[in-house]
């Protein structure tokens, strides 16, 4: 038995990275899973991921900066597998700028990107899930499971990070959003909460080359490193089991929560 059977859930930035293996992961518990991602490519190779293992998932190009795509991404879950359960905003990236040359653009490409994004999917998302909890009261008293909504924060957002005040503002925002809707939607039943993932191997914390818009400076990497009681960056698949947590009905009494997933990075 899966710990995800039957429940159908969206995963945002699911092409590449943590929401990959998050996709990945939860497809293998029993979710549907929609992989919601604006790269075709990468996105089109984690369905095929899904399915060549078994597992059941649609695809989704959708780019939630935009309100409309976010309730078209919702009605996709909802057409295909009939309801959605989960909602995992992870879709995220990074501009990274020293404070006194960020101009607009960096502010607010990241700002939607990681911020605006989680905004609207939440906002598709949490329409359909109140309504089937308040249906569900209606008939019998109380939802029949608790549904889940996860954000993805990061600990640069809670010890501070140089170069990423646009990052690290749309992150500590969304902590704060996680309690508020901890509090507006528990009595639905529905659980919000955030990872804040610490240094793990992706594209966006890669060695940063000449030119490159993503990735760190390898002396940022060496620090960061340094950090880690467990002496070692994370990989996908350990924010992705973090996820697979939050998900699942072990964690139904938790909410409003901020999950560091760092290997004990220092201050986080
Ligand atoms: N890697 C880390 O160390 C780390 C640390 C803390 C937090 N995070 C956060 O984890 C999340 C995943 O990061 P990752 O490291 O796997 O990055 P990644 O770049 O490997 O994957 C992110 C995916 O999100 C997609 N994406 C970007 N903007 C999107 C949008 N508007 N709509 C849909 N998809 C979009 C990208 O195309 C990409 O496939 C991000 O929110 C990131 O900020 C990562």
């Amino acid at each position: 038995m899966g710990r995800l059977d039957g429940k159908v859930a969206v995963v945002t930035g699911a092409g590449r990275g943590i929401g990959r293996a998050t996709a990945l992961r939860f497809a293998q518990e029993g979710a549907a899973v929609v992989v919601n991602d604006v790269d075709e490519d990468p996105a089109v190779e984690t369905v095929q991921a899904i399915r060549e293992a078994g597992g059941r998932a649609a695809l989704s190009l959708e780019n939630t900066v935009d309100l409309d795509a976010a309730r078209a991404l919702v009605s996709r879950a909802v057409q295909e597998f009939g309801s959605l359960d989960i909602l995992v905003n992870n879709a995220g990236i990074t501009r990274d700028r020293t404070f006194h040359n960020l101009d607009d653009e960096q502010w607010d490409f990241v700002l939607d990107a990681n911020l605006r994004t989680a905004f609207h999917a939440t906002l598709a998302a949490v329409t359909v899930m109140r309504e089937s909890a308040k249906r569900e009261t209606a008939e019998r008293g109380t939802p029949r499971y608790h549904r889940k909504v996860t954000f993805t924060a990061s600990s640069t957002a809670i010890v501070g990070n140089p170069g990423q005040a646009n990052y690290t503002a749309a992150k500590g925002a969304l902590m704060s959003l996680t309690r508020t809707l901890a509090r507006e939607l528990g009595p639905f039943h529905i659980n919000v909460n955030a990872v804040a993932p610490g240094f793990i191997e992706t594209r966006l914390t890669a060695p940063k080359g000449e030119g490159d818009a993503l990735g760190m400076p390898d002396h940022l990497r060496q620090m960061a490193l340094a950090l880690i009681a467990l002496g070692y960056p994370g990989r996908p698949e350990d924010v992705a089991n973090a996820h697979l947590f939050l998900a699942s009905s072990e964690s139904d009494y938790l909410t409003g929560v901020v999950l560091p997933v760092t290997g004990g990075q220092l201050g986080a």
